[in-house]
């Protein structure tokens, strides 16, 4: 049995790039639609009220457009807003945090992971709390990265002030110097080439790798995959120009997205 209505994913921005590129690697056979909510953009400054009312409206949104599956491929969202919202629509919804605590709690030979994340992540515990749930002895040390997402919207990731705020706060984690650090903000990965000028590139962990996998064997468990992809359509709330250059890095576009 096969399912061709499409996989749609949102974030405030481009971040959510990062997962919707794994996830197609994985599964070529879809067909796919992306919303990047870059008018309300960053997120992570946001209050639970408005976060509940910016995923209700992208939840509706793909409702009419007969998804069979959302990914929140944002923390901030997965974070605030997936215990309130979940029941509410007639799709599967996969949210990040909550798919890859329990792969965080029993990574290999890892006794402490840092998790950097946006200030609204950073103080719904999401990480600390979910990783509990399956191994209480794993040490998390949760920090806000409070700039790190309008770097990457502003595509301003190489600027000398850019780097300095990236030194900062991983100079803050390295005082814990734990085992791991995961960049639990969908737009973290944009930030590599940065990231590893100051710790070496495997301490960084992409939680987005486990999540695409996870994606995958639910979606087949559920005989909800795909097999002719005949489209795949990108939207945001502003500024389709400025999307389309902050993406580069993971994922061309061909085409403005739509502006909606
Ligand atoms: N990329 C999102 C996340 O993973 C949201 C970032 C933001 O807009 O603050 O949390």
């Amino acid at each position: 049995m096969t399912d061709n209505r499409p996989i749609a994913f949102f974030d405030s921005g481009v971040g959510g790039l990062t997962v919707f590129a794994k996830v197609k690697k994985l599964l070529p056979s879809e067909n796919y639609l992306y919303f990047g909510d870059t008018k309300n953009m960053p997120y992570g400054e946001k209050t639970e009220k408005q976060l509940i009312e910016f995923a209700d409206r992208i939840f509706k949104f793909f409702e009419k457009q007969n998804a069979k599956a959302v990914v929140m491929a944002c923390n901030t969202t997965s974070a605030i807003t997936y215990e309130k919202l979940k029941d509410n629509y007639n799709f599967k919804i996969y949210p990040i945090i909550q798919t890859v605590c329990s792969t965080l709690a029993g990574l290999d030979g890892v006794k402490s992971l840092g998790v950097i994340a946006t200030p609204a992540t950073i103080n719904s515990h999401a990480y600390s709390k979910g990783i509990a749930k399956y191994n209480k002895d794993m040490k998390v040390y949760e920090l806000a990265a409070p700039n790190w997402v309008r770097i990457v919207e502003e595509h301003r990731i190489h600027q000398p002030q850019s780097i300095e705020q990236i030194k900062e706060i991983l100079e803050v984690m390295k005082e814990n110097n734990p085992d791991k650090i995961v960049l639990a903000c969908t737009h973290y990965p944009y930030l590599l080439d940065v990231l590893k000028k100051f710790l070496p590139e495997d301490k960084y962990i992409d939680p987005a790798i486990f999540f695409a996998q996870s994606i995958k064997n639910d979606l087949k468990k559920n005989n909800l995959l795909g097999k002719e992809p005949t489209y795949e359509r990108f939207y945001v709330s502003s500024d389709p120009e400025n999307f389309k250059i902050a993406s580069e890095l993971f994922y061309k576009l061909d085409i403005l997205p739509e502006l909606v």
